[in-house]
């Protein structure tokens, strides 16, 4: 056990555990002389879709651009209006700009800070094309009323999966919950469960039409090439990135379970120490991409824990509706009662595979002394 201050996350442990494979993929990409759309991103895609139980997967740069484009391949853009969450990265919410439409931002669920299927209904004008529910920290959104929602309304189901890979809701993968019209998107960004070493993101869904769409999209709007289609994005996964997400893919399912099972001795051994965690629900089968505490003294917790060598974030310090980015849309403090008070409570805790049951235990030892002093 090391006695020194506890990381966030720690790369490179993960690395060093994968080194010998990590190597062996990119020498192969560098034998190859192929770096942008080839053999090793078509194989990725074949492997992720497999994995994540959806028909197709089509990898692109980054999630930003998975949900900016996933939009667009349904039409949706100027005019439009998407239903989303007011707790996720900002970067859900700018790729529907970018798509061209406005976020409505809609109040959460208190026990998993997911989108309140009611709160969502409730937000739906003539102008609404899609709902966006995000399923925020690896914690599925309660999805049976939003699917009904979505097929009663006639709207996209996008589901901001950036967060979640592998989680499942009542037995079922995320990403593809709405069945033949399921679509999601996911990021790899490195801190992700399924991280790159780099930028990298894919969307997920069941038809492959859409799908053909998606990959003339990414790749400038070309059909053939120097033949554009369409307005496309550039927006491509390279070949080095896809071959480390192979790698990484492989020991999915290990990173899953040993998130899950930190997270359990967090749950049981943080029971009654002052902090509140996020439980998982009865429908879900989280994946614990963070381990979420709610605190009303946060910035004196967080100082407290600091003092003992435990890192900690805040993830999210802003609601999106109050978000300076998001301003012009009118949103006031007030408007989203759960999600700003969420918002000023809410840290996360290291939670990390390669973190040791023993380090665990000396952030349990941290929180539980912190919240005695606060
Ligand atoms: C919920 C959520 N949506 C979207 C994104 C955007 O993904 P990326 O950073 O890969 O563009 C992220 C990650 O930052 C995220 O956590």
């Amino acid at each position: 056990m090391s006695a020194g201050p506890v990381p966030f996350v720690d790369f490179r442990a993960r690395v060093a555990r994968l080194r010998g494979e990590l190597d062996a993929a990119i020498a192969r990409v560098l034998d190859s002389g192929w770096f942008v759309l080839g053999p090793e991103g078509e194989a990725f895609e074949r492997e992720l879709a497999s994995a994540l139980g959806a028909r197709e997967a089509v990898a692109v740069a980054n999630g930003t651009d998975a949900l900016h484009l996933a939009l667009r391949a349904h039409g949706i853009g100027a005019g439009d209006e998407v239903v989303t969450s007011s707790i996720s990265a900002a970067f859900s919410a700018l790729a529907i700009l970018h798509a061209g439409a406005r976020p409505v931002f809609v109040d959460v669920d208190p026990l998993t800070l997911n989108i309140d299927p009611t709160a969502a209904a409730r937000a739906i004008t003539p102008r609404t094309k899609a709902l966006m529910p995000v399923h925020l920290y690896g914690h599925p959104a309660d999805m049976d009323p939003l699917v009904g929602l979505a097929r009663e309304r006639g709207l996209l189901l996008l589901e901001d999966a950036c967060q979640a890979h592998g989680a499942r809701y009542r037995g079922r993968p995320v990403g593809t919950l709405a069945g033949k019209d399921g679509i999601g998107a996911l990021s790899f960004y490195p801190t992700k469960n399924l991280g790159a070493l780099g930028d990298g993101g894919a969307i997920l869904l069941n038809d492959p039409e859409t799908a053909a769409l998606l990959r003339q999209l990414r790749n400038g709007g070309q059909r053939d090439r120097y033949r554009h289609e369409s307005e496309g994005w550039n927006s491509r996964l390279d070949e080095l990135q896809a071959a480390l997400l192979r790698v990484g893919l492989g020991h999915l399912q290990a990173w899953i379970g040993r998130r899950r099972e930190l997270a359990a001795l967090y749950d049981r051994e943080l029971a009654g120490s002052g902090v509140v965690p996020l439980l998982e629900q009865p429908y879900a089968h989280a994946v614990r991409h963070l381990y979420v505490v709610r605190h009303p003294r946060r910035a004196a917790l967080m100082e407290a824990l600091g003092r003992r060598g435990v890192a900690t974030l805040i993830p999210y310090p802003i609601p999106l509706h109050l978000q300076p980015a998001f301003s012009f849309l009118g949103g006031k403090r007030g408007d989203l009662e759960v999600a700003e008070q969420a918002t000023d409570e809410i840290l996360s805790l290291p939670l990390y595979p390669e973190l040791e049951d023993e380090t665990a235990g000396r952030v349990v030892e941290a929180v539980r002394a912190a919240a005695r002093e606060c």
